[in-house]
């Protein structure tokens, strides 16, 4: 079966084509009129998004060397909702055009299974940790459709934690590859932040989950001891700030793989979303000793590969989607 799959529920315009071999086309348009403004405007993005998705599906498809698929599988959730509705609505009626199947792909899922679109790919249960600018939760996979979440942020995504602390030091939008670059020239024992653990009782999770769990997390702290020491008279070269506070979210997300394997019995572990992309973090998960399988840098920030690969396996699961399908600001994956 050969999938086209949409992506738009946020800054990128994106279209694959996935077949039984993997991937015949990999589409990336990324917005740049949102550097201007420090984030992610969502009207803007909307607009962007409509302004591209018929050349990037075409380009999609003119590259895989088809004219039609035999199914469309399009983001329709979690996300900004008129970013989201761009790729759904044309995904929908590309599909009803073609008379071919439709399905509805959750954006957090296409990343959670990222890896398994890898030749090296890990075999259920394993762990996955989706870092990304609005999300970082680790879950542990089952199989297909049933994840269980872990753990979470209570406050900041990690790679929300990323911009901020670019923001604070003047270094532009997105932060991450950024701070990631000034970091490998920094010494990470420069200045001492803390690795904050949440408090018990902590409010209602993005997930809905009531009270704290071992392995969830907190990046706020973080950010805030950034900033109080970017504002103090001994503060550090840039390099040093990035190489710390990186060092501390690697430390952190390092702990709470380690508890995971602990708790689950599972050592075979992935992760993907933007912040997967990030060298020291690689690096970190690449010499535990556990089964790591890490999905290539450019598969880890937003692609429609992962949204392809995760509809057609739910298509070849006997799963469609009827033209109701709507579109969702806020969805746990493997929550129908
Ligand atoms: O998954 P993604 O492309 O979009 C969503 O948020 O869904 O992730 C974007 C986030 C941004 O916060 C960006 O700063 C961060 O990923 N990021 C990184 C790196 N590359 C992107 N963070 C740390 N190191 C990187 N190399
Ligand atoms: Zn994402």
């Amino acid at each position: 079966m050969i999938v086209l799959g949409i992506e738009t529920s946020c800054d990128e315009t994106a279209a694959s084509v996935v077949g039984p071999d993997g991937v015949l086309s990999d589409v990336v348009y990324t917005q740049e009129i949102h550097t201007e403004y420090g984030g992610v405007v969502p009207e803007l993005a909307g607009r962007a998004h409509a302004d591209k998705i018929v050349s990037t599906v075409r380009a999609a498809l003119s590259r895989a060397g088809i004219e039609r698929p035999d199914a469309v599988a399009a983001t329709s959730g979690p996300g900004l909702i008129g970013a989201v509705l761009v790729g759904l609505c044309f995904g929908k009626a590309a599909a009803a055009g073609w008379g071919v199947p439709f399905i509805g792909v959750n954006h957090l899922e296409g990343h959670l299974l990222s890896a398994t679109l890898e030749p090296n790919r890990p075999a259920f249960p394993f762990l996955s940790l989706v870092i990304s600018g609005g999300h970082t939760s680790l879950y542990l996979a089952n199989k297909l459709g049933d994840y269980t979440v872990l753990g979470e942020t209570v406050d900041d995504a990690a790679g929300e934690a990323f911009d901020k602390v670019a923001r604070m030091l003047d270094l532009g939008y997105p932060g991450g590859p950024v701070v990631d670059r000034l970091a490998a020239a920094g010494n990470p024992h420069e200045v001492t932040l803390p690795r904050p653990q949440p408090k018990m009782r902590a409010p209602r999770t993005p997930s809905g989950h009531r009270g704290t769990r071992a392995l969830d997390m907190s990046f706020s702290g973080l950010k805030t001891a950034v900033r109080s020491h970017v504002q103090s008279p001994q503060r550090a070269s840039d390099a040093d700030v990035c190489a710390s506070f990186q060092q501390a979210v690697v430390d952190v997300i390092t702990d709470r793989i380690q508890r995971a394997a602990a708790q689950t019995g599972v050592r075979r572990v992935t992760m993907a979303g933007g912040v997967a992309a990030n060298s020291q973090l690689r690096m970190a998960l690449e010499s535990m000793d556990m089964e790591v399988c890490l999905p290539p840098r450019h598969r880890c920030t937003d692609n429609a590969a992962m949204i392809a690969h995760a509809g057609r396996l739910r298509l070849l699961d006997g799963e469609a989607h009827g033209l109701d399908r709507g579109a969702r600001a806020q969805w746990t994956p493997g929550v129908a």
